[in-house]
């Protein structure tokens, strides 16, 4: 399966998206492009902005580590092991931005085809635009993930400015800064009657061999590719080229694009590397170019949330009814003490939040990055009030993950169930967005009496909804009394960790069980929980007891240790007593772990899955390791269902992509509700390793797929339908429907529920309405549900408003009308010495109704002098003069958008040409 996925990746278009997608190793996908330019931009800033107290770093020292990788990058800056996986995150959502225009293919403005490039290059102006609209103001975790979907979109257009335009045979060894510039100078694209290619040779049945082919090399221009909007390739037009492109054999043969390395696929494959480089360099820019970035853009501030550079959140939500009060205090002075002990350490979060929920009220919410300004903000919570059980806990849940950094750990204080239970699945979408692990410290769960019995059906017998979401983030749960409170919050500590991985989470029924501990794990906690009291041993490889064990929290029935610093690496052994079933979690502090993505084959690519993947189709996972990894090696994904058991183990062979990080793909088809992905190994230092993904993968009967050639934008104050298909893959039932999107531009949606059969579907529309606003740019993430009792799948869509003007496209070449010609160059006047005592001469106009005109000559372009008509720069009148011995003459006329006309005069011509 995985050799067909190669071996058909079809219909290029540029570079191509992802490694799982390429062709050949070492080729550059947009992924890799991507991934490079924006470590060298975030590399290029911390350079520039080193943390408090340390010097400063030299110019180059981050951006040239070669190899160039998160992990190295964010271990040289914080000069400590911080995980780099929240900027990993930031980096993915662009990438998977860039990635998603593929799945929407059919316009060409993303693709610089057909000579179309003042209309591609207004796609990027339309994208930066959007992403700067959502990052206006006060910025929060929607506007961030919009944003960065949109810089990706915008980035997948540069980009593919290198692989399908004659830039780099140019010769060009900088990047078109006017891409993202509009100030600084624009290149002419060649104008419709110039000959911009010749034939290549043809040496096979479906190749050519494309050297020197192209004919300009003083303007732009790109290769044709047929398709609706583009039906044919011209008479003297570069082709694209590739053994997909239909009209390779049409004269001029063959092609120009640099997208692989493979000449099957791309005729100039020589120049692919270069393209690359141009292409990293122009996403650089991107993000930090001087003036134009990015950065410059919106500040400081906006770009380390928009790349997540700051570290996570620890946020308390806080229940604060009247049978709070002992709780609260307890948790000030034990939780307070902890972090202060940890203030200085890189491990230490970035900063603290609390959020007390009462009912009906919630908030308000307090951030702050002083440990003293914590406890006086607790310290003046009061509890009252609330005197029916249940309270607004998933409102203070939710309040808490808007609020917080991506990657942050949030912590729940209650002791009653939560009474807007119908937020839960909001909740479960915003933990996906955020990757935070919420976590549930309970004195207490009181419900409410009159609470139907719903007919839902969980996939485990959770104790409740609480135990369920921290079960799906990754947290944990703990009941207690009140009388115990604290002496479990020392549990909090394992969440002072700058590099978190997870190497046991599951239930065994066991009197032992062994911990495989490679060389990088700088810590470890063991928790242990079981339903009646027991007694735990460990011992490390040597199988010497640990002596005086460090108890985070040693409770009859929970126990949980940390080992801090770890005296040897092997297989370390826990022994409980008595046998029975416990549940077991194994964490640690590393810098080697992976992240993962879940694809799906799309035509001829596969691209990252939207929504939860279903249960039974055939998937593909791609797992990319960070750390200190030269040596390591990645042996098998082992999916692990949600009491630990492995379910199967899938051999997998370690590849590298274009940067040298090592991954692995393999396909995989998810069969239980939820799953943990398991990665098995050789560390660099060759002992055994784990990881196991920190949330676990939820599938769903139910999918929502996005229709295909939809519109996704509107004008201000204009209307904007969106339809989706949900399709039931599971047993017959009743499904409720819902959207939302961030900016409410939502008016309305159809139908709000359906009834579907095995394998029936059914379309959802909704209706948007565009404010009429002065500002004008806006963006908006839409977000499709579909629900049965616990069930639930979802689909983001993001949607735009762009002002009619900004789609506006300047695709008119300037005019021009000639008024005087003499030309007395006829037979032996031409030839040298005589020639050069006679001249010819002409003026003409030149004129554009957009934008100013600049004219140039190929031959003796001293002879030219243009002065603009009356001060305006859009109407010029030139005079050209000449020897003889030059008696013709090449006039390009180009306007500030790069449209260009162009005419020859030469001792043939008598009358004047005019194109006007
Ligand atoms: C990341 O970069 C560091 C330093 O440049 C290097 O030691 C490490 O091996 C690299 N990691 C990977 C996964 O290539
Ligand atoms: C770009 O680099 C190539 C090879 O290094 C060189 O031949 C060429 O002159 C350079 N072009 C410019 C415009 O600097
Ligand atoms: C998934 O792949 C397996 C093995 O290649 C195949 O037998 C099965 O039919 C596929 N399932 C679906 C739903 O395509
Ligand atoms: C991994 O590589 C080995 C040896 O090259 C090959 O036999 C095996 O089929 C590969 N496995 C996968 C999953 O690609
Ligand atoms: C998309 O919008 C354009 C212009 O508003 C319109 O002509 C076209 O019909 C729309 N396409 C769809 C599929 O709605
Ligand atoms: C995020 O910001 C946008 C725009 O400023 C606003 O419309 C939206 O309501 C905010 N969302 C949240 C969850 O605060
Ligand atoms: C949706 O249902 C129609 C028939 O009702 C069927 O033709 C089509 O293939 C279905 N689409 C999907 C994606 O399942």
């Amino acid at each position: 399966m995985l050799l067909s996925l190669l071996l058909c990746a079809g219909i290029v278009s540029g570079f191509r998206p992802n490694p799982e997608s390429r062709g050949n190793p070492n080729d550059f996908t947009d992924a890799d492009i991507t991934e490079l330019g924006a470590l060298r931009a975030v590399a290029w800033y911390m350079e520039r902005n080193p943390l408090p107290g340390r010097s400063a770093l030299a110019p180059g020292e981050l951006e040239n580590m070669k190899p160039l990788n998160a992990t190295g990058l964010f271990k040289a800056y914080y000069k400590a092991d911080v995980s780099p996986s929240r900027f990993i995150k930031a980096l993915q959502e662009i990438i998977t931005g860039n990635n998603l225009v593929e799945s929407s293919r059919g316009n060409n403005d993303y693709y610089f085809y057909c000579e179309q490039i003042g209309k591609s290059i207004n796609q990027i102006r339309i994208q930066a635009d959007s992403m700067l609209s959502s990052l206006k103001g006060e910025v929060n975790s929607s506007g961030l993930g919009t944003a960065r979907l949109s810089a990706g979109r915008a980035l997948h257009v540069v980009q593919k400015f290198y692989s399908n335009t004659n830039w780099v045979e140019m010769q060009k060894n900088g990047s078109y800064e006017y891409l993202l510039n509009p100030s600084s100078p624009v290149i002419p694209t060649a104008p419709a009657s110039k000959k911009t290619c010749a034939d290549c040779t043809r040496i096979g049945s479906n190749l050519f061999q494309c050297e020197d082919n192209i004919l300009v090399n003083d303007m732009l221009t790109s290769g044709y590719k047929v398709s609706a909007s583009c039906r044919l390739k011209p008479t003297g037009k570069c082709g694209h080229g590739g053994k997909y492109d239909v009209a390779q054999h049409t004269p001029p043969t063959g092609g120009i694009n640099k997208e692989t390395s493979n000449r099957d696929f791309s005729p100039h494959y020589r120049l692919h590397q270069k393209a690359a480089e141009l292409a990293i360099e122009a996403t650089k820019s991107f993000f930090v170019g001087d003036g134009f970035g990015l950065l410059s853009k919106v500040g400081d501030d906006t770009f380390k949330k928009f790349f997540n550079l700051d570290g996570y959140s620890l946020t308390f939500a806080v229940d604060t009814t009247g049978s709070m009060s002992d709780d609260i205090n307890q948790v000030k002075i034990k939780c307070i003490e902890l972090l202060r002990s940890y203030s200085g350490s890189p491990d230490k979060p970035f900063n603290y939040i609390l959020v007390p929920f009462n009912d009906p009220d919630v908030g308000p919410v307090i951030k702050t990055q002083s440990v003293d300004e914590l406890e006086s903000a607790i310290s003046r919570l009061t509890a009252t009030g609330g005197g029916d059980c249940p309270e607004m806990s998933m409102s203070g849940l939710k309040l808490a993950l808007q609020q917080s950094m991506p990657r942050s750990k949030i912590f729940v204080f209650t002791d009653a169930g939560a009474k807007d239970e119908h937020l839960k699945g909001e909740v479960e979408i915003l933990i996906d967005s955020t990757k935070s692990t919420v976590n549930y410290l309970l004195t207490g769960y009181c419900s409410s009496r009159k609470r139907r019995s719903a007919p839902e059906v969980r996939p485990k017998t959770f104790a409740n909804s609480y135990e369920e979401l921290a079960v799906y983030s990754g947290g944990f749960y703990v009941l207690t009394t009140k009388h115990q409170l604290s002496q479990v919050l020392g549990i909090m500590e394992k969440s002072l960790n700058a590099a978190p991985v997870k190497l046991i989470d599951g239930q065994m029924y066991t009197s032992q069980f062994s911990i495989p501990v490679d060389e990088t794990l700088k810590e470890l906690t063991i928790s242990v929980k079981a339903s009646t009291s027991f007694s735990m041993t460990v011992f490390q490889p040597s199988g010497s007891q640990l002596g005086s064990l460090s108890m985070l929290i040693n409770t009859e029935k929970q126990k949980v240790v940390k080992i801090s610093p770890i005296p040897e690496p092997g297989s370390w052994t826990v022994n409980l007593a008595p046998i029975n079933s416990y549940m077991i979690l194994v964490e640690g502090k590393s810098l080697l772990d992976f992240h993962y993505q879940i694809l799906q084959k799309e035509d001829d690519y596969v691209l990252p899955v939207q929504g939860r993947p279903v249960q039974g189709l055939n998937y593909t996972v791609s797992m990319k390791m960070m750390g200190d990894a030269a040596g390591m090696q990645i042996q098998r994904l082992v999916p692990l269902s949600e009491d630990g058991t492995p379910l199967e183990s899938i051999p997998l062979n370690q590849s590298f992509d274009a940067l040298g990080n090592p991954f692995a793909f393999g396909p995989v088809s998810l069969h239980g509700p939820r799953t943990l992905l398991k990665v098995e190994g050789l560390s660099p230092g060759n002992f055994p390793f784990v990881r196991i993904s920190g949330d676990s993968l939820t599938t769903e009967f139910v999918q929502i797929l996005p229709l295909p050639e939809q519109n996704s934008t509107m004008a201000p104050g204009g209307t904007l339908k969106v339809s989706v298909l949900v399709v039931n893959h599971g047993a017959a039932r009743t499904f409720a429907f819902k959207v939302w999107d961030d900016r409410s531009f939502m008016s309305s949606y159809e139908p709000k529920g359906s009834f579907l059969n095995t394998g029936e579907n059914i379309t959802l529309t909704a209706t948007f309405i565009a404010p009429v606003a002065n500002e004008s740019f806006a963006s908006s993430v839409v977000t499709f549900t579909a629900s049965s009792g616990s069930a639930q799948n979802y689909l983001k869509l993001p949607i735009s408003v762009i002002p009619e003007t900004a789609l506006e496209t300047d695709e008119i070449p300037p005019v021009y009308k000639l008024r005087e010609f003499y030309m007395p160059c006829r037979g032996n006047l031409q030839s040298e010495p005589v020639c050069r005592g006679h001249t010819w001469q002409m003026s003409f106009t030149a004129v554009d109704d957009q934008s100013a005109v600049t004219v140039t000559i190929n031959t003796n372009p001293s002879g030219l002098t243009c002065t603009p008509k009356g001060g305006d720069v859009k109407n010029v009148i030139c005079e050209y003069r000449s020897t003889c011995c030059n008696p013709f003459a090449e006039v390009l006329i180009s306007d500030e958008d790069g449209n260009t006309s162009s005419f020859t005069m030469d001792y043939r011509n008598s009358k004047p040409p005019a194109s006007y």
